[in-house]
């Protein structure tokens, strides 16, 4: 089952990409993004929820800091134990409270602009926080299983 949520977790990465992407463009072009925006907000709590999983239950998260004699201290000395106990849920977790901002304001009819830089800036920050495969020590595969 873990497997089969990890690869749940691998592929979302991908609708969330599209739809940002997508409600980026659509804001920029002053079209009605409130169902793509919905999509990806649907989308990004989801993956939370199974990131949380795959950090209390899989290998490279509470397990990683329990495990390790020195505690995070020394899983934070090593950069791959660092990306996955620290980096990668905290820039996430950041970004998925942006885009649920960002679409709140735009639900209730704020201001465009606003939601358009709130899903601007979470974009940097899963740009950045994605395991691609051709980073070092911490590369996952593009899509699941390959
Ligand atoms: C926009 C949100 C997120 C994206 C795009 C994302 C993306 C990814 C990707 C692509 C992987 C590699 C999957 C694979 O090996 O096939 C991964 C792994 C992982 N993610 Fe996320 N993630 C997100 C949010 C989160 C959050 C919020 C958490 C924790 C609270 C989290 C925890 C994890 C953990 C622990 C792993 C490694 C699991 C393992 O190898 O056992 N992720 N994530």
């Amino acid at each position: 089952m873990n497997t089969g949520l990890l690869h749940l977790h691998n592929l979302l990465r991908w609708v969330i990409l599209i739809t940002l992407i997508w409600s980026i463009a659509k804001l920029l072009t002053k079209q009605d993004a409130l169902k793509t925006s919905k999509i990806l907000l649907i989308s990004a709590h989801t993956t939370l929820v199974l990131g949380l999983y795959q950090y209390f239950f899989g290998p490279v998260g509470y397990q990683l800091v329990s495990q390790a004699p020195g505690g995070m201290k020394e899983v934070m000395k090593d950069a791959a134990g660092r990306f996955w106990a620290m980096e990668h849920i905290s820039s996430m977790i950041i970004a998925i409270i942006l885009i649920t901002i960002g679409h709140i304001k735009y639900k209730k009819g704020g201001k465009p602009g606003t939601t358009t830089v709130l899903y601007l800036i979470a974009l940097l920050l899963i740009l950045s926080a994605i395991p691609w495969p051709f980073r070092a020590g911490i590369g996952r595969p593009w899509f699941p299983g390959l």
